[in-house]
């Protein structure tokens, strides 16, 4: 069993119906397992998506047809290999690594799954790369470092059109968001980010608890509806 990351005395048995779920839904595959061992062996912390969440961006992009994704936040390029393998033949999905570790591991195992034509990895401060980006994209995936996710907001939005859905990663953190006076960054920037989905006039937004494998958190997901 993985070590989850937001452990609670229910994780076992989360992590029993993941396993089973993810037998029946999201069943081994070579590419991805071998990105997951890759990611152990490279010693990238296993912050991964699950695979039926990976399973579940992959059904988003064939919902919204999505050509053109953006992923903040590679890691070893599990969710990307997931996303890339789901879109379109001419789509692409641009992804960015702050770390060059990690977006090495990454590169390779995007190289190895067969999908690097696919995939546009940056290398560098996602506050650096995304004024460099051309939007808009179709769909958003923030899951990066939370503290900054006031500012990828900011950019996620500059970088969409009306349709546009933005999910991000980690918002529950074990219940911890609910901390107002939490002196984690990582908790205020979740929150801050949140109040930010909450007032934009220009989105309509959702947030959904998920327990797991890695534990108990959970995902934001907006739509935007106006210019
Ligand atoms: C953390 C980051 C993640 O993206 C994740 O899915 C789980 C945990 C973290 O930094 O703690
Ligand atoms: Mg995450």
């Amino acid at each position: 069993m993985r070590i989850p990351d937001y452990p609670f005395a229910g994780v076992e048995k989360w992590s029993s119906v993941d396993a089973y779920f993810a037998k029946l839904l999201a069943p081994a595959d070579a590419g991805l397992d071998a990105t997951l061992l890759a990611n152990a062996k490279a010693g990238l912390p296993e912050h991964d998506v699950s695979a039926t969440q990976g399973k579940m961006l992959a059904l988003f992009i064939r919902m919204l047809q999505a050509s053109r994704v953006l992923e903040i936040g590679t890691l070893g390029g599990y969710s990307t290999i997931w996303m890339a393998r789901e879109l379109k033949p001419e789509g692409q999905i641009t992804t960015i690594e702050a770390d060059k570790y990690r977006a090495q591991v990454a590169a390779k195992n995007i190289q190895n799954a067969g999908v690097s034509a696919r995939v546009n990895l940056h290398i560098g401060p996602a506050l650096e790369v995304l004024p460099t980006l051309e939007g808009p994209f179709d769909l958003i995936f923030i899951d990066a470092d939370k503290k900054n996710n006031p500012h990828y907001l900011h950019w996620a939005l500059r970088l969409s059109r009306i349709g546009t859905v933005i999910i991000a990663d980690n918002i529950v953190r074990g219940g911890a968001v609910i901390d107002s006076d939490s002196k984690d960054d990582n908790v205020q920037g979740v929150r801050e980010f949140l109040r930010m989905l909450s007032n934009n006039p220009r989105l309509d937004a959702t947030a959904i608890q998920t327990v797991g494998e890695k534990g108990w958190d959970g995902f934001a997901m907006a739509v935007v509806k106006s210019e």
